[in-house]
């Protein structure tokens, strides 16, 4: 599949607004070893922060200042991403090792200040060496403050957050997977899905009080799973996807991709005589591909009074649930179609190495860090800066002009679907169609989706799945 999206160089934001009251909000994080039980199953090494493992969310609001103080507590380096802040003007606060700055070294700290100017679903998370994978990752929820200029009102809050779970170190599943002697898909591919950080076989109720609107925080942090969420017996409104508000559009199911996020409003019952359940369905990519093995329900318990009865919610009356499809948001902002200064084309493959091992490349390039950060190349190049040979060749750098809208083509030729993130941008999803690149794979039985085009104002998110064998449009 292939996909189109379009984004502009200088970050855009939905609206600049700066609350009443702002704080300074200071946050300790000790990055370190944790020994923990999180599938029921298995102890194993985990990377937790002041010895926990979940990592409780860490919540501002618009217009604060939060002082993440990251001390490194490991026998190795770390760094932390805030995920989805555009640090626009901060870029040094941004957290890859060796993009944006040199990791944490053992034993030492850093203090990350993120000026807060968008509000909405996030996540902060390791990014050196894949931490995130082995638990260093937490929801980042950054609220409107008092002058909301948005319509939503809600009467509550509640944070449903996914992750998944390994008997392995991430270390050890990668080595398993870019082995071509292993078995693919390795068998810790189906690992335990955790919800709001337990086995999601004992997830904890949720609870609802009739008459009132719930927005639902909805963030996916696992590495592998995507997750579908759905509430029957009520309906759900997406108004916010990675920290941009969208006008409402109504769905029974959502399937949100590793680093993707979501608001939903629910309105609830107006009486209390029935409980429900929510139904959380996770998929690995593999699991297509590996029959009887797909997918895992997890149904948690939404509680709106202790002594009622749970209500059975017949299929019948809904034969077909409605997927939310990214493509048919719409932004709150109403933004148009950027148009286009120039178009690139980026395309998945995977591949053999001469060092034996199978890797993924972006159109033949498999990336390998600089010893330098790319940010410090790009500070003390001067107009070489400009050069994207001067970023190492295994960057695979492209060098943007301010302000310049570039609009990728992405190709996914594999049969495996496929997150995208970008740094520092929300793009705008623009089209999603049938990739014209070869499928050496390609399931015959499988029909050509239908090429789907954003009607008026294309949706703006930072991270978005190209489907197995299709391309999308971004600018
Ligand atoms: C980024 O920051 C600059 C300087 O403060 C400001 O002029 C610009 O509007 C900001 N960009 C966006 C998209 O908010
Ligand atoms: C869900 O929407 C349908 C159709 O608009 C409506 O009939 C139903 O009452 C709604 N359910 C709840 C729980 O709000
Ligand atoms: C919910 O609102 C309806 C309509 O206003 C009202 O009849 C009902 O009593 C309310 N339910 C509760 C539990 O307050
Ligand atoms: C849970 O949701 C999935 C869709 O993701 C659906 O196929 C399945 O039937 C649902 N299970 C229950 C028990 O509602
Ligand atoms: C990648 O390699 C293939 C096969 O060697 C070649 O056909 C293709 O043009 C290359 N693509 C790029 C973007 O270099």
């Amino acid at each position: 599949m292939c996909m189109i999206m379009r984004f502009i160089a200088l970050f855009f934001l939905l609206i600049l607004l700066q609350p009443a009251q702002t704080a300074d909000v200071f946050v300790d994080w000790d990055i370190g070893y944790v020994m923990v039980n999180r599938d029921g199953v298995n102890t194993r090494r985990a990377i937790g922060v002041n010895g926990k493992v979940p990592i409780p969310p860490v919540v501002a609001t618009i217009g604060d200042t939060v002082y993440m103080n990251v001390h490194n507590s490991l026998d190795k380096p770390t760094s932390i991403h805030a995920h989805g802040l555009f640090q626009n003007g901060t870029n040094a606060m941004d957290g890859p090792a060796f993009v944006t700055q040199c990791p944490i070294p053992p034993g030492k700290s850093f203090t990350y200040i993120y000026k807060l100017m968008q509000s909405g679903t996030f996540w902060i998370h390791g990014h050196t060496s894949h931490q995130n994978s082995d638990g260093l990752r937490a929801v980042f929820i950054v609220r409107d403050g008092h002058q909301s200029p948005y319509k939503y009102k809600y009467d509550e809050s509640i944070i449903l957050y996914f992750e998944d779970w390994y008997k392995e170190e991430f270390a050890q599943r990668a080595a398993d997977t870019m082995d071509p002697n292993k078995p693919f898909p390795p068998p810790h591919g189906y690992g335990t899905g955790l919800i709001n950080g337990y086995n999601g076989n004992e997830v904890k109720p949720i609870h609802f009080k009739p008459n009132k609107t719930y927005r639902i925080h909805l963030v996916n942090m696992g590495s592998l799973y995507s997750v579908k969420v759905s509430l029957p017996g009520h309906n759900i409104s997406v108004v916010e996807v990675d920290g941009i508000y969208t006008e409402p559009l109504e769905v029974d199911l959502i399937d949100i991709a590793t680093a993707q996020r979501y608001s939903i409003l629910v309105k609830t019952h107006d009486t209390a005589d029935f409980n429900y359940r929510f139904n959380i369905t996770m998929h690995v990519d593999f699991f297509p591909y590996s029959p009887g093995k797909s997918p895992i329900t997890y149904m948690g318990d939404i509680i709106y009074n202790d002594d009622a009865p749970f209500k059975s919610i017949p299929q019948v009356n809904k034969p077909l649930l409605v997927e939310l499809n990214d493509i048919y948001l719409r932004p709150l902002d109403g933004e148009p179609a950027l148009p286009v200064d120039r178009s690139m084309e980026i395309v998945l493959s995977n591949g053999k190495f001469s060092n034996g091992l199978n890797l993924d490349m972006l159109n033949n390039i498999t990336y390998k860090e600089s010893p330098v950060p790319s940010l410090y190349t790009a500070l003390s190049m001067g107009s070489l800066a400009m050069n994207s040979q001067v970023y190492g060749p295994q960057s695979n750098a492209v060098v943007l002009r301010h302000n310049e809208v570039t609009e990728f083509v992405i190709h996914n030729p594999s049969n495996l679907p496929h997150p995208f993130h970008m740094h520092g941008h929300a793009f705008q999803i623009t089209e999603y169609g049938f990739s014209n690149k070869d499928y050496p794979q390609s399931p015959s039985p499988c029909l050509p989706p239908p090429t789907l085009y954003a009607q008026g104002a294309p949706i703006k998110r930072d991270t978005l799945v190209v489907p197995a064998f299709r391309k999308d449009i971004i600018d």
